[in-house]
């Protein structure tokens, strides 16, 4: 494993694999600017191999994977050096069409991968202005006094290896931007409501409440305030656990619908070296 310095290693090795490929395979979907943040923050490194290159984004105590293949056949090959040359934990969202998803998930099995949770996609598209909420409902953007509350909220209510919990500079870096909407209750954050805006499209990344505050209107007052200033947005979208009935239900209420979109999410528990 080489640590990633420059993104124009990285887009050299996926170049390099995509010519000529007939079934060029990947799980990551990589905008310039998050490239860019993890490369800034020392957390890649690459295994560039035959046929496929490998990255690795160090996250508290694990990585994630990252695979770019001629083929599934290519990935398939590469895995024994994996299994050789990274030890410790590794987890690999397999993301795509659920047809795809299906073909390259038990691929991984040969590495020593297993199923750890299953996602798939929701979409909302937006035909006008969100409804308006309650103006007395509470929202409010979070603000840096509030960071460390968030930061503990997200780390005790979702799973770092499914969920992608972001670190504590994300956290401070989406307050920056208004980009958390929290409600608080007797001086505490009760609920709150992460998203991020890229050009036409809204992601919810974060709906929680505290199990103490549920069913009082105010996981409805988060979404309600989300939907009303989501501004150009024309969709938005989210990821949720197939097996997470309570969210989904609520999702649907507020007209999100699912698609063909699936995250396997997948486990090489350490330690192997
Ligand atoms: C998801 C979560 C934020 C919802 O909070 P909540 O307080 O339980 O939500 P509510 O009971 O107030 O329901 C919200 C809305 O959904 C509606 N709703 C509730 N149960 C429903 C059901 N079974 N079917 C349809 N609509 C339903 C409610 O009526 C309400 O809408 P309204 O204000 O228009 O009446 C909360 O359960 C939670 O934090 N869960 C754990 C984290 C999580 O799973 N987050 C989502 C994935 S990121």
């Amino acid at each position: 494993m080489i640590p990633v310095a420059d993104a124009a290693w990285v887009e050299q090795r996926i170049q390099e694999i995509k010519l000529g490929a007939a079934q060029f395979t990947t799980n990551a979907f990589l905008t310039p600017a998050k490239l860019g943040a993890w490369i800034g923050s020392a957390e890649l490194f690459g295994l560039p191999l035959s046929g496929c290159v490998f990255l690795l984004r160090k996250d508290r105590d694990f990585h994630h994977l990252y695979y770019f293949a001629a083929s599934p056949t290519d990935l398939l090959h590469s895995l024994p050096v994996l299994d050789r040359d990274v030890p410790g934990t590794v987890v690999c969202d397999v993301v795509g069409k659920r047809a795809d998803v299906d073909a390259v998930s038990p691929l991984l099995g040969n590495g020593g991968f297993r199923k750890l949770a299953s996602l798939y996609r929701m979409v909302k598209i937006m035909s006008g202005p969100g409804e308006p909420d309650a103006a007395d409902s509470g929202v409010v953007p979070a603000e840096n006094a509030d960071a460390q509350e968030v930061v503990h909220l997200l780390n005790t209510a979702f799973d770092p290896y499914v969920e992608q919990i972001p670190h504590p500079a994300e956290i401070a870096a989406a307050i920056g931007n208004r980009n958390i909407l929290i409600v608080k209750r007797g001086g505490e954050v009760a609920g709150l409501l992460h998203f991020e805006l890229a050009g036409l499209t809204a992601t919810v990344r974060y709906w929680f409440v505290g199990p103490a505050y549920r069913g009082q209107g105010i996981a409805s007052s988060l979404m309600r305030r989300f939907l009303a200033q989501c501004g150009k947005a024309k969709r938005v979208v989210l990821w949720v656990r197939a097996a997470n009935d309570n969210a989904i239900a609520r999702y649907r209420h507020f007209g999100f619908v699912s698609e063909d979109l699936a995250d396997e999410v997948l486990i090489r528990q350490g330690s192997r070296k």
